[in-house]
């Protein structure tokens, strides 16, 4: 049994939300597993300006206070996403708030931004010495009323630091939050964010991304994305945790309050991002989030119109060891389908 096999069985019979912060404080500690293998050239892409080995990322709500992204980008990841960040330190709700849903492939988080805040993160990521793609995905103080005031906040604070910022405007667990996808607020929202990003990094802000929920109307959908389009963002991240339940799911914790996470939310949220890919004509850069955990997963997001890809229940249901399979997953059916770069393949679904 590999040592990783081992941690995994160990972690498995912990209360979720230990488990996960042990597996932080290994990979803070540089304990976690190492990728050994190169990343298949067919792999490699390029955007925001970035060369990406894999397309491959960690969703945010992971490494919520900076401690674990040198250790996630050795395990293989193209690239990794902190946050979500606030202004200031919060607890966020009472425990329990993690359940893994085992037999349905899922998690339900009712988390609700518990984190360190903005100056924790920005003294961990100011002496980063490690190569690689970190994003800064932020939000607010759950008693904030002016919700601008506190990703202005946190935009002047960690733009200097960030490969890519996310306005983080669909987490189901803080009151109010998921209201700001209204296209007129997160103009707003967009411009403040913006204005201080330029202000912190003198005029070269980083690329400005939006993560978005799965529970839109087609209304909500046609809005954002002519709010994308004529705003210039960078990229859509699609999509947050579902408030949705699905029939199928057989677990008791199902009925637990929050964000339903993992294979459940698969289709719901590849459904989403194929809408918003039409909807933005392809001229906007879409990463694709929600029930990855497979080679066969990341392609059809990709066939959908994602040009990156994140994934965050499917490694703490199955491991650390994911990552090197999804990867070698996509590049076989890349290469069975005849491309030759992953990019390629972005969109075909509607082509
Ligand atoms: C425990 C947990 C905490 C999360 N926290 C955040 C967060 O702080 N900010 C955020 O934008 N998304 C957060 N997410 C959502 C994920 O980033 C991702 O969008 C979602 O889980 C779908 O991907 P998955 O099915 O691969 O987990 C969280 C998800 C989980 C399971």
């Amino acid at each position: 049994m590999s040592t990783t096999t081992l941690a995994m069985s160990f972690l498995r019979r912990l209360d979720p939300e230990r488990a996960h912060n042990l597996t932080v404080w290994a990979l803070a500690r540089g304990l976690g597993p190492l990728d050994g293998g190169s990343d298949d050239p067919v792999l490699a892409c390029q955007y925001f300006g970035y060369d990406f080995s894999n397309p491959i990322g960690v969703a945010a709500g992971f490494d919520k206070d900076a401690r674990a992204y040198a250790g996630l980008l050795r395990m293989g990841f193209g690239f990794t996403e902190i946050g979500t960040v606030t202004p200031l330190p919060q607890v966020g709700n009472p425990k329990p708030r993690l359940f893994r849903l085992p037999r349905d492939g899922a998690v339900i988080n009712r988390m609700g931004f518990n984190n360190q805040g903005m100056e924790a993160a920005a003294g961990r990521l100011i002496n980063r010495d490690v190569g690689g793609i970190v994003g800064v995905n932020i939000g607010k103080n759950k008693e904030t009323e002016d919700a601008a005031v506190d990703y202005e906040a946190c935009a002047e604070r960690l733009a200097p630091f960030a490969d890519y910022i996310v306005i983080n405007v669909s987490s189901p667990n803080t009151p109010g939050l998921r209201a700001l996808q209204d296209a007129d607020v997160l103009t707003r929202l967009i411009t403040v964010v913006r204005a201080a990003a330029e202000r912190s990094r003198k005029g070269a802000p980083p690329p400005l991304l939006v993560k978005i929920a799965p529970d839109l109307t087609s209304g909500d959908k046609q809005d954002i994305a002519a709010m994308a389009l004529e705003q210039a963002v960078d990229g859509l991240i699609i999509s947050n945790t579902t408030i949705e339940r699905p029939d199928s799911l057989q677990e008791p914790a199902s009925t637990e309050p929050g964000g339903l996470s993992g294979a459940p939310l698969f289709a719901l949220s590849t459904a989403v991002l194929g809408d918003m890919y039409k909807l933005t004509e392809g001229r906007i850069t879409l990463i694709g989030a929600g029930g990855v955990s497979s080679g066969a997963d990341a392609y059809a997001k990709i066939r959908a119109g994602a040009s990156l890809v994140q994934l965050y229940s499917a490694m703490a249901l199955k491991g650390p060891g994911l990552v090197r399979n999804v990867k070698t997953g996509l590049s076989e059916r890349l290469k069975a389908d005849g491309f030759a770069r992953v990019t390629d393949a972005v969109g075909v679904a509607f082509r």
